[in-house]
């Protein structure tokens, strides 16, 4: 992706405010990609850049937690828990129903943008599996055949 100069000057003042303090890696990649919906290879390069943290560890925490992206994201993120409760009761059903139905596969946009599909691993329901989330929603105990209803609330 290439970075328009207004984009970067967006991001060199948002990341003003974290420069010099420790900690704060996760909270600037937030802030980040709030403004840019994703973190691609150019902006994790302005990031490490301006925080003066080695590139390697900007890559390790984007792709270590779930909720960061470095592809392009939907309006809305469904992603479906495969973690072992939830697998075990639905999940693998669920994910397979949401491909089928929107076209797509994981990781992908739907062609409108309102869509993506990404795969979590436990959202620490276990309990109330299988579940999606879908954005900052947490559904539990989702039945495979209700699950586009679900998902057509979001708009
Ligand atoms: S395995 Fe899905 S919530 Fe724990």
């Amino acid at each position: 992706m290439e970075i328009s100069s207004e984009l970067e000057d967006t991001l060199l003042g948002v990341l003003s405010r974290f420069k010099g303090k420790k900690g704060v890696l996760i909270q600037a990649l937030h802030a980040v990609q709030n403004i840019v919906g994703y973190l691609p290879p150019s902006v994790l390069r302005i990031v490490a850049r301006e925080l003066d943290v080695p590139l390697s560890e900007v890559y390790g925490v984007v792709t270590f937690y779930h909720f960061f992206s470095m592809k392009p994201r939907g309006k809305h993120v469904i992603q479906v828990c495969l973690g072992t409760a939830c697998y075990v009761r639905g999940g693998q059903e669920i994910l397979d129903k949401i491909q089928k139905e929107l076209g797509i596969g994981v990781g992908e946009v739907t062609e409108d943008g309102l869509y993506s599909v990404e795969v979590m691993r436990c959202a620490g329901a276990c309990g109330l599996a299988p579940v999606v989330r879908i954005d900052n929603d947490v559904h539990k105990r989702v039945n495979p055949s209700q699950i586009m209803e679900i998902i057509s609330n979001y708009t």
